[in-house]
């Protein structure tokens, strides 16, 4: 593979500390390597592959300098102003924020399930939602095969999705502290808010999800609900998923057999040995976890999952390299 330049921006947080160490240990292929943060922590150190990196502040002039692919995770309002920047000096952004996910000219992409929106990109692509991304890595071989007609999530969602202001928050409230990311403690508790509440009642994250999984599964009208909770861990999303489907499903271990199957997905469904995928199992991998899998009795062809993925790594980080692996292949022709 073609050696790349790269900028990572939002390099100091947690995501942008995680794209770091999956690059590494992707042995990505980095000619020049740039590390851009805010002005608060330009001039901080960071090391890569054992080589010690200045961060820098980001600004228009950023991109001035020859790079091929740049990681962003540094919110939605510095993706708004920047990316458009970055990506009209030639650079392909992959952006982790909410920004462009929508967009029509952006396409969304979890490379297990649609590697082939990456061709279309006009200068962005964006990294999905972290919960919508385990969802569709399980989903997708399901619509396959039974295609799907309802989807009903419900999340129990890490701290670590809240930044490191989210992570301190749940450390110190253990502590007894009062929280400052989150508008009620969350040691010892759930809350059911996540993002801002929309006019419909439903949270930005709830109508993430919803977006989300339609855009990435190619079915604009699909029926989707969502309840999004954080709850109190440190590290991975859990999700409780309840699918309905058009087709019949004539045997539940075909359903097995498919998720053990799918890419970058993990089946872990003994509950006889008290198997099934769990939040500190997860925290530190790449894989995608299901299990409890089993027919939803009251309808006619439905069944419950429940999925749990490391909401830094394959919910972001690792999600965006992945990206990026398949656009410097691409250079390489
Ligand atoms: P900084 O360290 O300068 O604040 P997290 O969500 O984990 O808190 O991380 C957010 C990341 O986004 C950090 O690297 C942060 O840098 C970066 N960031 C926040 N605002 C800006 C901005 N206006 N310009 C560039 N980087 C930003």
């Amino acid at each position: 593979m073609k050696k790349v330049n790269l900028a990572v921006v939002g390099a100091t947080g947690m995501v942008g500390r995680t794209f770091l160490k999956v690059l590494k240990e992707k042995n990505f292929p980095i000619d020049n390597l740039y590390l851009m943060a805010s002005k608060r922590s330009a001039g901080t150190k960071l090391e890569y592959d054992g080589k010690e990196y200045i961060v820098e502040e980001l600004t228009e002039h950023s991109f001035d300098k020859p790079i091929d692919i740049a990681l962003f995770s540094a919110g939605g309002s510095t993706s708004e102003k920047f990316a458009p920047i970055a990506a009209a000096h030639g650079v392909i952004v992959v952006d982790n924020s909410a920004q462009w996910r929508q967009h029509p000219d952006v396409p969304l992409v979890v490379p297990e399930v649609n590697p082939e929106d990456i061709s279309w990109n006009h200068g962005i692509i964006a990294n999905p939602n972290c919960s919508t991304i385990q969802a569709v890595a399980v989903l997708k071989p399901l619509d396959d095969k039974y295609k799907i007609k309802r989807v009903v999530y419900s999340t129990y969602q890490a701290v670590s999705g809240a930044g490191v202001a989210g992570w301190n928050d749940l450390e110190n409230g253990l502590k007894g502290e009062a929280p400052k990311k989150f508008p009620h403690p969350i040691a010892g508790n759930c809350l059911p808010h996540i993002d801002v509440f929309m006019e419909n009642g439903y949270t930005k994250e709830e109508m993430k999800m919803i977006w989300e999984t339609r855009k990435i599964l190619h079915d604009p009208d699909l029926k989707v609900t969502a309840t999004t909770v954080r709850v109190p861990v440190f590290s991975s999303h859990s999700e409780s998923i309840n699918v309905e489907f058009e087709k019949p499903i004539d045997d539940i271990e075909d359903v097995k057999k498919l998720l053990a199957a799918a890419p970058d997905v993990v089946l872990v469904d003994d509950p006889a040995n008290n198997k099934y995928p769990l939040a500190i199992d997860a925290a530190g991998t790449d894989e995608v976890y299901v299990g409890r899998i089993r027919r939803d009795e009251s309808v006619e062809n439905g069944i419950n999952l429940w999925v749990v993925a490391d909401n830094i790594r394959k919910g972001a980080a690792t999600n965006a390299v992945q990206i990026a692996e398949i656009l410097a292949e691409a250079m390489d022709k």
